[in-house]
């Protein structure tokens, strides 16, 4: 089994109980438990799942993932088994995963978050739900985490039909086509009913390879991960924590560019519960785990009985 989290790194999100307050991020962790075979996934505090559509996409033509400087640029385009397949045969395996699980939602209607939400909501074992909102609302063509309207109206037709799952909201990093800010929007979803943030989705970006003049994503644009978000989500989790998430008592998982351990750190002092890994289980399958034992060093040497006694902690003045 090898090694166990020391009590230090035991977090509560919203009344879950983890082991660590790591967990790999949707898109990043196969449809549920896959990298349980890779991966020892006792160490972590949760796994979030890959994002479930209504129906079942195949997603974009390849190449839909590829490395760049600092990171990498992915357009997979929700590729997902769909609804039916995830409640028959996904589903049911979700107690057996062996970490936590909370289901990562998408769906360009309201009616479709609405119906997923309430079927994950309904399974055995589900601790937390993940509305991933960086998807276009069909009627405005904004995505629904770009739309103050449209995000208040979704996050509280989900809260209307969850039982006992908590509900997390995950934005984008960068909203494009409105004046408001990512706080401005946290704030919404929070108000709404979310019980708690994701920040953040990937960046919008673009690679081009000049020799062939071809963009490098079949998709032309995608999602830009890895170290070089990091930094720019640092800032995003310390303004909505400070701006009223703290002062709210609503939990944020921070995920960008998570490959050390200080990255971890930094966002816990930022003002994040937990925090998760995309890109860098993907540079190195062992990434995760040397965070928790990073961070599990960290707690004692800053002599803290717990890691929730780091959160927000950065010194300002
Ligand atoms: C290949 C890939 C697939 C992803 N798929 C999803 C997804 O289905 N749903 C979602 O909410 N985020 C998805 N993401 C975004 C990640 O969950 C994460 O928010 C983002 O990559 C930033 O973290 P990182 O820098 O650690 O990768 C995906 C990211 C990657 C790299």
């Amino acid at each position: 089994m090898g090694y166990r989290p020391s009590e230090r790194l035991t977090t509560d999100l919203c009344g879950v109980g983890m082991v660590s307050p790591v967990v790999l991020a949707s898109g990043t962790a196969g449809v549920l438990g896959e990298m349980g075979d890779v991966m020892d996934l006792g160490v972590l505090g949760g796994i979030v799942t890959k994002s479930i559509t209504r129906e079942a996409r195949e997603g974009n033509g390849f190449p839909r993932i590829t490395w760049t400087r600092g990171g990498m640029l992915n357009a997979i385009g929700l590729a997902n088994p769909g609804l039916d397949v995830w409640r028959d045969e996904i589903g049911p395996r979700v107690g057996g995963v062996g970490t936590n699980v909370f289901g990562s939602v998408a769906g360009d209607s309201v009616n479709e978050y609405v119906e997923i939400a309430s079927a994950m909501d309904a399974v055995e074992g589900m601790k937390i739900i993940e509305l991933n909102v960086s998807c276009p609302n069909v009627h405005s063509g904004l995505e629904f985490g770009a739309d103050l309207g449209a995000l208040k109206e979704l996050v509280s037709a989900v809260v209307g039909v969850m039982g006992n799952t908590k509900m997390f909201v995950k934005l984008s990093p960068i909203v494009v086509g409105t004046p408001h800010s990512v706080v401005d929007l946290a704030k919404v979803a929070v108000d709404a009913g979310a019980d708690g943030l994701t920040l953040c989705n990937t960046l919008p970006a673009m690679g081009i390879d000049v020799a062939t003049r071809r963009p490098v994503l079949s998709n032309v644009t995608g999602g830009m991960s890895g170290p070089a978000v990091h930094p720019i989500v640092v800032r995003l989790v310390h303004l909505v924590y400070r701006g009223f998430a703290r002062d709210a008592g609503v939990p944020i998982v921070a995920v960008g560019g998570v490959t050390r351990w200080e990255d971890a750190a930094e966002f816990i002092l930022a003002g994040a519960t937990a925090v998760g890994i995309g890109a860098g289980s993907f540079a190195d399958l062992r990434v995760a785990k040397k965070v928790v034992k990073g961070l599990d060093r960290w707690c004692l040497k800053q002599g803290v009985g717990g890691i929730g006694e780091l959160v927000g902690g950065v010194e300002l003045d």
